[in-house]
């Protein structure tokens, strides 16, 4: 079974935990499977709040409502990828470069259900390389920052977030104690976010395999 197939029975599986009302979009493939579910069922939801540019263009191609989070209040649930999850359920995100509105709907969510095929699955968090966007004019500072914290920020050139900001993919980081790393980095001037999601974990992995849709639930 490839890699894509696992992450279509997770996004499938998570059709399960809808509850009506407004859903929360994340970003990536994993999401994107997910987006083409959705579709066959938007009759069952009110609408969507969407984690970046490219999952709204992917609704609204669907004829999925995107509202905005503004006008939506509290969400019941929030569906999203990852790219490590630990069996804390606590994250690394933003491969996609879409962190920091993930962890906005994600935070206004009653429940956050991770969807991910098997690989994503670690012991330790930090052998993918860690996204942190940041203010443009603060990138070489805050790469200084990042390098005294053990790490070695590179930038990804050429790309820019939703948010008009830049991103730091930090390399060779075992993060231990994620929350820990999730404050301090946040509290560096010119950080927007840091992509360790340990403050708000996920409740819910779904991860896909070839045994199957697994699921893992935070104690
Ligand atoms: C985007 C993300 C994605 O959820 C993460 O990169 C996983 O992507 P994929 O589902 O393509 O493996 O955080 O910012």
């Amino acid at each position: 079974m490839t890699q894509d197939e696992m992450k279509r029975l997770a996004a499938i599986a998570a059709l399960d935990y809808l509850e009506g009302g407004i859903v929360g979009v994340g970003t990536g493939s994993t999401v994107n499977h997910f987006i083409d579910q959705l579709a066959a069922v938007k009759d069952r939801i009110e609408g969507a709040v969407s984690s970046s540019e490219a999952s709204t263009a992917r609704m609204q191609q669907h004829g999925i409502r995107v509202l905005d989070l503004n006008d939506a209040g509290e969400l019941s649930i929030y569906v999203d990828g990852a790219d490590e999850s630990n069996h804390r359920l606590e994250l690394i995100k933003g491969g996609g470069g879409a962190l920091t509105r993930e962890k906005i709907v994600a935070a206004a969510s009653r429940k956050f259900v991770c969807i991910a095929d098997g690989s994503k699955l670690v012991e330790v968090l930090g052998k993918f390389p860690l996204p942190v966007e940041v203010i443009p004019m603060a990138r070489s500072y805050v790469a200084r920052e990042l390098t005294k914290l053990g790490g070695d920020p590179v930038w990804r050139e050429g790309f820019v977030t939703d948010n008009g900001n830049l991103i730091l993919d930090v390399q060779g980081l075992e993060i231990t104690d994620p929350r820990g790393l999730e404050q301090t980095i946040n509290n560096l001037a010119g950080v927007v976010t840091v992509g360790i999601f340990a403050l708000r974990p996920a409740d819910v992995l779904i991860l896909g395999t070839p045994g199957g849709a697994k699921t893992i639930t935070a104690a």
